[in-house]
């Protein structure tokens, strides 16, 4: 009963590098030039926006910590692994912001609240639901603190061609990434994407090998294109939370099935 996670693994870590590339980690600037003039700080990328404030904290790695731990456990809910998605939402629950402004700790907490409840959570829909918890807290900070905690990460769309069961799950992936950013930026625009990108799949079964899916498979998949016009006409952070734990739930339980 060991699940195969080698397809469905390695194709979302490609996904989100590939969204990433902008803001990658950075642990493998550790040679680099500029020692930072003032206390202990490691040099950021990005830092040059900052530069006029002496010993700040690293903000932007503190948040790309949070990032890779929050998708982390968001993907692990898409391949149906409960427990690798408490696994990182533990790591998100216990990083330690004690370093950063004083007027980041409440929101901080309120993050952290919800990424321990995914911690604990007994069930998929449990951890789905806290775990766009998590992704709302990221936003309400953001929108707080006027900074864009998505813009960088949006994914490339997928681009168009013959329907593959892998080009479709694509096309699910980039809207799980758009919505994301929808919540966590938080952003009007990544989330409507999301929902376009939902509700314009092909209602056409696509196939596998030469021959199209069961009809079962096709009913999942029709199911998660109608979530794209509830989402488009979902306006409130509550509703949409709502329904990006519904969606996290439905790739959950499929993938736990189509692996065993
Ligand atoms: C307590 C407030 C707060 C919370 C909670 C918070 N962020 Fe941020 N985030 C910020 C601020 C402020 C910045 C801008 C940091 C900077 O550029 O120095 C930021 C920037 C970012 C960035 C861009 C980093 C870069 O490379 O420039 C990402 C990505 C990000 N946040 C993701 C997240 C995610 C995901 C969560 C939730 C798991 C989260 N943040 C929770 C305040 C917060
Ligand atoms: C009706 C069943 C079903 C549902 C629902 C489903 N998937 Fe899949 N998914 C599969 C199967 C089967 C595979 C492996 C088959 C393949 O790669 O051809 C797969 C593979 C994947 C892959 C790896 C694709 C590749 O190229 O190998 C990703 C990424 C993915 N799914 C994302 C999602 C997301 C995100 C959702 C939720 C919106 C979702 N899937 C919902 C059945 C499903």
């Amino acid at each position: 009963m060991k699940p195969e996670p080698s397809l469905i693994q390695t194709n979302l870590l490609l996904l989100a590098l590939s969204g990433c590339a902008a803001s990658a980690p950075p642990a493998v600037e550790s040679g680099g030039g500029e020692p930072a003039a003032s206390a202990g700080a490691e040099p950021a990328s990005g830092a040059e926006t900052a530069a006029t404030q002496a010993p700040a904290p690293d903000t932007a790695a503190h948040m790309r910590v949070s990032f890779w731990s929050a998708i982390g456990a968001r993907d692990a809910l898409i391949q149906g692994d409960l427990e690798g998605a408490k696994r990182f939402s533990d790591g998100l629950s216990k990083q330690d912001f004690s370093a950063l402004p004083g007027n980041w700790k409440r929101q901080a907490g309120e993050m952290q609240k919800h990424a321990s409840e995914a911690a604990m959570a007994g069930d998929i829909a449990e951890a789905a639901d806290s775990v766009a918890r998590v992704a709302v807290a990221c936003g309400r900070c953001h929108q707080q603190q006027s900074t864009d905690g998505g813009k960088v990460l949006a994914a490339s769309r997928p681009t168009a061609g013959t329907e593959t069961v892998a080009r479709r799950m694509a096309r699910h992936e980039a809207a799980a990434d758009d919505l994301w950013v929808g919540l966590v930026a938080p952003s009007d625009e990544a989330w409507k994407q999301g929902a376009l990108t939902l509700r314009d799949l092909s209602p056409e079964p696509p196939t596998e090998g030469d021959q199209s899916v069961d009809t079962n498979f096709t009913a999942e998949l029709n199911a998660i294109k109608a979530l794209g016009l509830r989402a488009l006409s979902a306006a409130s952070i509550e509703e949409r939370a709502q329904l990006y734990a519904d969606y996290l739930e439905r790739c959950a339980s499929c993938h736990s099935v189509a692996r065993r």
